[in-house]
Formats: C-alpha cells, structure tokens, sequence
C-alpha cells in the first residue's frame, strides 16, 4: 500500500500482547501519527512502558507515545492480568525502555492531530477512556474525526463477564460516550475476533519468518496462547487488535452490517454489554402497521471475519521487520 493510500490515524492502547501486534501492523499500513496510552490490561505506567519497549524493539521511536487516563470515568478500576501476566507483557523479556514519553497530555495530542490532520482516524484498542475525554473536552471533536475502528464490544458473548467484552467493560460509561458521539464507528467484536487465533501453526509460520522480531513476536504469541488455552481453551491467543487495524486497509478481512449498538449502564448482570439492535432496522423502516421501528444505526458492526486473508496480511507485514 502506497503511503498516499494509508489511513492517517492514531492507535489508542493498553499493551498487552495483542496491542503490540497491532502496533507492528498498523506502524506499516497506516500513517501513524501517534500511540495514545490508557490504563487497561495493566496499569497506565505499565502500559505506557510496554508501549516504549514495543516501539524500541521494533525500531518504531519515531512514532510518539502520549499518555493517557489512569482510571475510568466512572466505575472501579479493573486490569487484565489473568491474561498477559503482571507487567501485562509476560513471556519473553525485553530491554528497559529509554524513548521518551511526550509531555502533553493524550487528551491534547488527539484534540491537537485532530486540528492538524485532516481525516484523522482513530483506532481505539483498550478502554475508551481517552477517547471520551477529548470528546467531553471539545464536543466539535467528531467534525474532525473520519472514522474509528474499535476493538470493543461483542455481537454474541462477552469474555470479562458472560456479556461483556474487556475494553468496553473496563470502561462502560466511556465507551458510552464514545458510541454516542456520531463518529463513524467499525466496532469490532469478541464475535470476530475470537475466530483469528494464533494457533500453533500460525506460530510457527512466524517463526518460519526467521528474524529478530518474528521470533520475538512468536515467544510472546506462545506465552499469550498458553494463557488463552488455560482460560478459555482456544487453540491459540485471539488476535483480537490488530483486526481493528486490519479492518481499515483491507475490505475483505471483516465483513460488516450497520446497526444501533448501546452500551449497557445499569444491568446487575449486563454492565458493559454492547446491546446491538442486529434486526436490521434501519432508520425510516416501519413495522407491518407503519410504525417506524429500532433506533438509528450508529456503528457498522463486523459480522463476519476471513481468518486466512487475516494472516496474509500480518504475515506479510511481520516480513518487513528485521
Ligand atoms: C481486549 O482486551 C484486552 O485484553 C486485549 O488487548 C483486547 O484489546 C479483548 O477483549
Ligand atoms: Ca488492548
């Protein structure tokens, strides 16, 4: 992809294993302007640093790292540990960090790009705090905004409850926000993401790669998988961010549908759940008797993922790297 064609975006993140994947891919097929950090997996110091060391290991330190909001807007603070281990990247070791952290503030830098970028896309892969933030701060924010891959949320089941999904759970009042604000939204789901696994095959396709960063890339995908296989018995730990990045160059990885998705607020069992209205009414459609049914559609939903031209496209990418 020629770098005319390639989106102008922002990755907002909580590494964890996948978000370094999706940082890997996106640092090649999008414009890249920045990695916004938030707390998530882990804690926002932790995160921030996993996101200094993956720009260092990868030789990315041109890509700024800004960071974000330390606990949500809302709720209690919740991490995912049980899944990347305590420093949120467990498994193979990577050097201290010593890139940088900008000064300014994650709120500031997306609201500043937003000004200076024209079409600025923002790719939201942990909790949707930062992103509601910058949209409490200045409302006119979604003028400036071309659209969002979200990965968040779920069509079918939920993996930090039975109906929620972690980003969103971890911040339900945020991801509220978010869904509400009239930005083009892909939301890209537990349903589709938990079918891209990175089963020991994939592993060892990127091990077959044979450089420094592959074999990095699939120790961690190993100890990421171990941990899948432990808690949900997967065969592989799901790619589950990068498909947010993947959705944005190459229209036939995800397959979507529009539809009205509302964050659940109040549910004793329910809190976080992304309720999406799959009835496909859209807005004007009318019931038998001509009543206009279903709310408008505010997020195209991704339905439907093909797992093989997933891997073709990572693979390739990977491939690039030393
Ligand atoms: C999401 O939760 C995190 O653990 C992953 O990094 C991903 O963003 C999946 O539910
Ligand atoms: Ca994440």
């Amino acid at each position: 992809m020629s770098s005319h064609q390639k989106p102008t975006a922002i990755i907002d993140c909580d590494p964890g294993h996948d978000d370094v994947m999706a940082i890997l891919l996106g640092a090649r097929v999008l414009d890249l302007r920045g990695l916004t950090t938030v707390f998530g997996n882990v804690d926002l110091e932790q995160t921030t640093r996993n996101a200094r060391q993956t720009v260092e290991f990868a030789e990315l330190t041109a890509i700024p790292i800004v960071k974000g909001m330390a606990q949500p807007l809302v709720r209690d603070i919740r991490h995912g540990a049980h899944v990347h281990g305590e420093s949120g990247l467990d498994g193979p070791t990577l050097a201290p960090p010593t890139v940088p952290v900008r000064e300014d503030l994650a709120t500031d830098f997306l609201l500043a790009q937003s000004h200076e970028v024209e079409n600025l896309t923002l790719v939201p892969i942990g909790p949707l705090t930062n992103i509601a933030t910058a949209l409490r701060l200045d409302p006119s924010l979604p003028e400036r905004i071309k659209e969002m891959s979200v990965m968040g949320g779920s069509l079918t089941a939920g993996n930090a409850t039975p109906t929620a999904e972690f980003n969103i759970w971890c911040d339900p009042e945020a991801a509220h926000v978010v869904f509400s604000s009239g930005i083009p939204i892909k939301m890209v789901g537990l349903n589709v993401t938990r079918q891209v696994a990175a089963t020991p095959e994939r592993r060892g396709q990127i091990r077959g790669i044979g450089s420094r960063t592959s074999t990095h890339v699939a120790d961690m995908l190993d100890f990421y998988s171990e941990r899948y296989r432990v808690v949900s018995g997967m065969p592989g730990g799901a790619m589950h961010d990068p498909l947010a990045v993947a959705a944005l160059v190459d229209p036939d990885i995800l397959r979507f549908e529009p539809m009205h998705v509302a964050v659940e607020l109040r549910g004793t069992h329910t809190y976080g759940m992304t309720v999406c209205d799959a009835r496909h009414l859209r807005a004007g459609s009318t019931d038998a008797l001509g009543t206009p049914r279903g709310e408008t559609p505010n997020a195209e939903v991704a339905v439907e993922v093909n797992a093989d031209r997933f891997w073709e496209l990572f693979l390739d990418v990977l491939a690039t790297y030393q």
